[in-house]
């Protein structure tokens, strides 16, 4: 496989922030640079062809969670799926929903905002070390909802998302997850997986534009959901604008009200399509690797604080650490000068290789951090 043809980056920068945006694979450049074209030189004329790489898009990305097409929506981003599922849930005064203290806003604002005399939010302290533990404690009679992010965006924690639906179902929660930081990553199969309600956004490890985001939901669990909005773009014959029946449908197209983001879907489809060209094991195998690569040479440098769990089966694309007493803003100094590209979440460094990350790139990232931490203070 030729990554430098289909991730020209990786000839420019060491790109190890996917856990925030990702660079476009050569493929959905192209396919973004011929929709824009098309419609620079004809403007919708090709309206028949977009409907039909629409199509495209809902099968493939349907095969690549194993579901069901009729299961999967596509919805603008994460944080709408989350606030869909909040804001529409048939609760009842007395109910109980546990999330994860310190997650992403995202997985915490939708839920802070129901009413706190009605619904009881349950925000537990997150414990790297057993993150199911005080979550499965939580879960009581009252519990109508679990919400996790499935991989962690400030740790790189993977969570255990069999362990966490079995203990939700067996007291008749649902388990909502917020898979930004995992889709694209590693797999994820609804068909096994004792989940209720899958998101994620499209520019992370989906390697999209963003705009998008997968929005997966067992029929029994959607069922349970108040239509919030409503459309003209949500019936199989939607361009029957004429019909008097209007009623909502039972798929998920009922959480797509109107015209959909056409460009964006354009990059999905050949995004996915992209991934799935590479066998989804040997993705995750060679992404464990790297981040394996980071912690152990990061475990060799004196000071140096690791969050994520050196556990493969604890971890996706995401590292963390606390550079001692050497200031985060510092390390990513160091790191950009050299080209290579990371972030700051609270006090950690985050780096986020992808499976395609050159060995090379991540021994040029070790060496600028031990540059860092072996600098005279
Ligand atoms: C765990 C998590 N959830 C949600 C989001 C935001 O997603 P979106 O912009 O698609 O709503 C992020 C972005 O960093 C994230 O890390």
């Amino acid at each position: 496989m030729n990554y430098r043809e289909l991730f020209p980056v990786v000839d420019r920068h060491a790109w190890l922030n996917h856990a925030a945006i990702s660079p476009w694979p050569a493929p959905v450049g192209r396919a973004m640079a011929n929709f824009v074209d098309q419609n620079i030189a004809q403007g919708p004329l090709g309206y028949a062809e977009w409907l039909a790489t629409e199509q495209r898009l809902r099968r493939g990305a349907a095969e690549f969670l194993g579901a069901r097409d009729d299961d999967l929506a596509l919805l603008k981003n994460t944080s709408e799926g989350l606030s869909l599922i909040a804001a529409g849930l048939d609760w009842q005064p007395g109910d109980a929903l546990v999330c994860c203290g310190g997650d992403f806003p995202s997985n915490l604002l939708p839920w802070r905002q129901l009413l706190p005399d009605f619904v009881e939010v349950l925000e537990v302290p997150f414990d790297n070390d057993d993150p199911e533990a005080g979550l499965l404690q939580a879960l009581d009679a009252n519990v109508r909802l679990l919400a996790v992010s499935s991989v962690r965006y400030d740790s790189g924690v993977r969570l255990d998302l069999h362990r966490l639906g079995q203990a939700a179902h067996a007291i008749g929660a649902l388990l909502v997850v917020d898979a930004i930081q995992h889709l694209g990553a590693l797999p994820l199969d609804v068909s096994t997986a004792p989940v209720d309600f899958v998101v994620g956004g499209s520019h992370k490890w989906l390697l999209a534009p963003e705009g998008l985001a997968l929005f997966w939901s067992r029929p029994s669990a959607r069922q349970r959901l108040k239509p919030l909005q409503t459309g003209w773009r949500m019936w199989p014959d939607m361009f029957n604008f004429e019909r008097g029946d209007w009623r909502q449908p039972e798929s998920a197209r009922r959480f797509e009200p109107g015209t959909l983001n056409m460009a964006g879907i354009h990059g999905l489809a050949a995004a996915i399509e992209l991934l799935q060209s590479i066998d989804p094991e040997f993705r995750a195998e060679q992404l464990l690797q790297r981040t394996g690569w980071l912690i152990e040479g990061l475990e060799r440098m004196p000071g140096v604080e690791i969050i994520t769990p050196s556990d493969p089966d604890r971890r996706a694309g995401i590292v963390c650490f606390i550079p001692g007493r050497r200031d985060p803003g510092d390390v990513l100094k160091q790191l950009s000068a050299d080209s290579i590209f990371a972030a700051k979440r609270g006090p950690a460094v985050r780096l986020s290789p992808n499976f395609y990350t050159p060995e090379a790139q991540i021994g040029k990232a070790l060496e600028a951090v031990k540059a860092v931490m072996t600098r005279a203070a």
